[in-house]
């Protein structure tokens, strides 16, 4: 028997979710035929506790073995942080693996640092793209999966791009979302923000918004555009508006109307509780969109593309971009009770991260 070191990445709010299965998964397997040694490396890509201390203490993520610290900056200064700080960790212990997730910086980072040590790359949640390059998201999901060793993807979709993208069919794993396991081992601790009372908030009384993609965001002008259309549709609806960080930076610079209720980051569980209970969200976030499909609520993503098409397809999510016409229509769809009906896709049945350690502990660690 031997020991097998594994890093798992994570870096940014939505690694989390992804992350807190795959740990449990590994801590209940009994078929590897070796000692597996998981080593939790948290970037710091995000550091408040909103963005990433209450998620770990929600999801009893355990505290990472390592944080590096790097926090805030440009796009190639942070990815530049990232990859020195965790160099110097596979300097003092290289492991068997590095498993990174999603399409943050964190995850383009570590994979290539890890493959220039010389460490095998797993990619979960690989092959998705929305073949929009202007993305930071879809230049980390090119890099990251042009040096991975095994994919471990959501759809056919994905598991198809990267087979047409060249990626030995015998290392594409199709498992399902391991945000979905989140969501399913979560479902029945959900609970209402605090202000639940206090707006009279009630099932299906209310929307969720959430903006914080730099092209919606990062100008006053076409963020301010953006939230008083929302606000002028909903008339007398009421909306929840979540900020992130980046976001409140520019919301700061003009008053919101008084339909659209700001508030901080929520934590997992209270803002899953908001999403399961609402009449519709509003999104520009990706892994919103497959939540809301999971949940059935009607999405509508504030985007021209999107690298999760099933969620379109067969799910409840629809494209808006920043069409006006295209929103109001939407909305006014979702009011008046005319919204599509959807399906969960194949596999997004909470099993996706046991299906990656059977893998790794029946495939790759067995001959390891
Ligand atoms: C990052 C990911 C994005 C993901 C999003 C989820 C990349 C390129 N982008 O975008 O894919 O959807 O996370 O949130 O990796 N900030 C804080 N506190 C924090 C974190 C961030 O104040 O804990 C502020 C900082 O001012 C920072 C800004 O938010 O400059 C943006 O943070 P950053 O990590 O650069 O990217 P996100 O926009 O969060």
């Amino acid at each position: 028997m031997k020991n097998i070191l594994i890093d798992i990445i994570a870096g940014a709010r939505p690694n989390f979710m992804k992350i807190a299965p795959i740990m449990r998964a590994f801590s209940a397997q009994k078929l590897c035929p070796h000692n597996i040694e998981l080593r939790l490396i948290h970037t710091g890509q995000h550091y408040d506790s909103t963005m990433s201390g209450d998620f770990f203490q929600q999801l009893d993520i355990p505290t990472p073995q390592v944080n590096l610290g790097v926090g805030s900056g440009s796009q190639a200064a942070q990815t530049a942080a990232i990859m020195v700080g965790y160099e110097q960790v596979l300097m003092q212990k290289r492991p068997h693996m590095c498993i990174v997730v999603g399409d943050v910086n964190s995850t383009m980072a570590c994979a290539i640092a890890a493959k220039k040590s010389n460490c095998l790359v797993s990619h979960v949640e690989a092959g998705i793209r929305s073949g929009d390059i202007s993305m930071p998201e879809e230049i980390n999901r090119i890099v990251t999966d042009s040096i991975t060793d095994y994919f471990f993807t959501t759809s056919k979709t994905a598991s198809d791009n990267l087979i047409k993208f060249g990626a030995n069919p015998n290392a594409v794993f199709l498992v399902g979302n391991t945000m979905i396991d989140t969501l399913l081992q979560n479902l029945a601790r959900l609970r209402p923000p605090v202000f639940w009372n206090e707006h009279e908030l009630k099932q299906r009384n209310y929307f969720v918004l959430t903006l914080h993609r730099p092209d919606n965001v990062d100008q006053e002008e076409k963020l301010h555009a953006l939230i008083q259309q929302i606000s002028t549709v909903l008339k007398d609806h009421i909306c929840i508006f979540p900020v992130h960080p980046r976001t409140a930076k520019t919301l700061a610079r003009f008053d919101v109307p008084s339909n659209i209720i700001v508030t901080c980051p929520l934590p997992y569980l209270e803002f899953t509780y908001l999403l399961k209970h609402s009449e519709g969200v509003i999104t520009d976030s990706g892994g919103i969109t497959e939540e809301a499909t999971f949940l059935k609520i009607p999405c509508i993503t504030m985007r021209e593309s999107t690298e999760r098409p099933e969620t379109v397809t067969v799910g409840s999510n629809e494209l808006v971009g920043t069409n006006f016409h295209l929103l109001e229509n939407a909305l006014l769809r979702i009011i008046s009770g005319n919204w599509k009906k959807s399906t969960v896709p194949p596999y997004w049945d909470g099993n996706a991260a046991v299906r990656i350690v059977d893998v790794l502990c029946k495939e790759v660690f067995a001959v390891a």
